[in-house]
């Protein structure tokens, strides 16, 4: 059964009616990774992952909410007391107290959810969850009277007031704005964003997912993003974004030497960004590959968000002469993205599994990306 049935079948069961059903989806990223939060480039695009939801008001103040993957059902009220423990539920919690906040409106309402977006892989999943939620109630409550940026945000507050994870907007904003076929390049400094067609010929775009999961919440996460606030302030700007490598090493001896090493990747990976965007309109995929090994270095070495399993699926595909490849998301685990020719896709992905087998017992689990759609109602 296709995800929608089951959901529409569980919803039916549950709730005896029916709803209206919306997605959203988990993202890639091609390049521009910890650079969010600084103020500076990031280029993803949405896949065909998506976390899916039948919703429909239920004349109450009561939120009622069935996930069907963690087999739990969930009530709430709408008050700021009302949080539920349940850490998938304060998700969806978040997500309405924000559009509140707002001055939005949230009634009751009950809901089944389902998704296919590998947890803990890099992909996103908790962004999904959150812009599926904010797209469908902007659509059931509010007349669609939110703008699309804002239902970014209002994700993007959950994670920081209902979650413990200070991120960026990267994901949310991937996971509202997502285009099939397109990578978007966000600035994510001004909010200006731009589709770029994304049709690699001869090429494709493989997830390799070490399965070793990560965790956000108070983390080293939180950690990276305090030191590049605190060289910021230093330099006496607002982001690294307006960052050169001269300023930093002008006060490199006021500064620890991780603070230091932490921004010098950030300043890097800024240009990346620019560079590959220009590479890619010039069809120069050899280019766009040795950026996405530079950034692979930068953030094993400087930003040290790798760990071993994703630095030996980086050493496999060098050496098995894949174009591309780097550790993708927030780090600590999850997967490496991989821009492959396509005559050396079955070699790779094999040798991937075996050589990863043979050292960690376990083989990695392989997606190829499709880019896709964002946020929507699902007819
Ligand atoms: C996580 C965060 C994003 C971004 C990436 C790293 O996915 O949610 O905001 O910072 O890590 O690029």
């Amino acid at each position: 059964m296709e995800l929608k049935e089951i959901i529409n079948k569980v919803f039916a069961e549950r709730f005896g009616a029916e709803g209206t059903i919306y997605a959203s989806a988990g993202r890639i990223n091609l390049i521009g990774e910890h650079t969010d939060y600084n103020g500076g480039f990031v280029f993803p695009g949405a896949i065909d992952k998506v976390i899916m939801a039948e919703i429909r008001p239920n004349d109450t103040d009561t939120v009622r909410v069935f996930s069907i993957d963690i087999d739990e059902y969930v009530e709430f009220g709408l008050n700021e007391a009302d949080a539920p423990s349940q850490s998938w539920a304060r998700y969806i919690f978040g997500v309405c107290r924000e559009i509140i906040k707002r001055g939005g409106t949230v009634k009751g309402f009950d809901a089944v959810f389902a998704g296919n977006v590998p947890l803990g892989a890099g992909l996103s999943s908790s962004a999904a969850l959150e812009s599926c939620f904010a797209f469908a109630l902007n659509d059931l409550f509010n007349g669609n009277t939110i703008d699309k940026f804002e239902l970014a945000r209002i994700g993007q507050s959950t994670e920081h007031n209902y979650c413990g994870v200070n991120c960026g907007i990267m994901d949310q904003f991937a996971s509202v704005f997502g285009k099939k076929g397109h990578l978007m390049r966000l600035d994510c400094r001004s909010g200006e964003y731009e589709y770029f067609p994304f049709n690699p010929e001869g090429y494709t775009l493989v997830l390799v997912d070490s399965v070793v999961k990560h965790e956000l919440a108070d983390s080293p996460y939180n950690k990276r993003r305090a030191s590049c606030e605190r060289v910021a302030k230093r330099l006496g700007i607002e982001t690294l974004r307006d960052a050169e490598m001269h300023m930093l090493e002008a006060i490199k001896s006021d500064i620890t030497a991780e603070d230091y090493l932490r921004a010098k990747y950030v300043i890097e990976e800024k240009q990346r960004v620019l560079d590959v965007c220009d590479a890619l309109n010039a069809g120069d995929y050899d280019t766009v590959g040795r950026c996405m090994y530079a950034t692979h270095a930068g953030l094993s070495h400087d930003y040290e968000v790798s760990c071993e399993e994703l630095d030996y699926l980086n050493e496999i595909a060098r050496e098995c002469g894949v174009t591309g490849s780097r550790i993708m998301g927030g780090g600590f685990g999850g997967c490496t993205i991989n821009l492959v020719k396509n005559d050396l896709l079955d070699k790779f992905t094999a040798t991937a599994r075996d050589r990863f087998a043979a050292r960690y017992g376990h083989e990695p689990k392989i997606y190829e990306v499709v880019i896709s759609d964002g946020a929507r109602r699902v007819e």
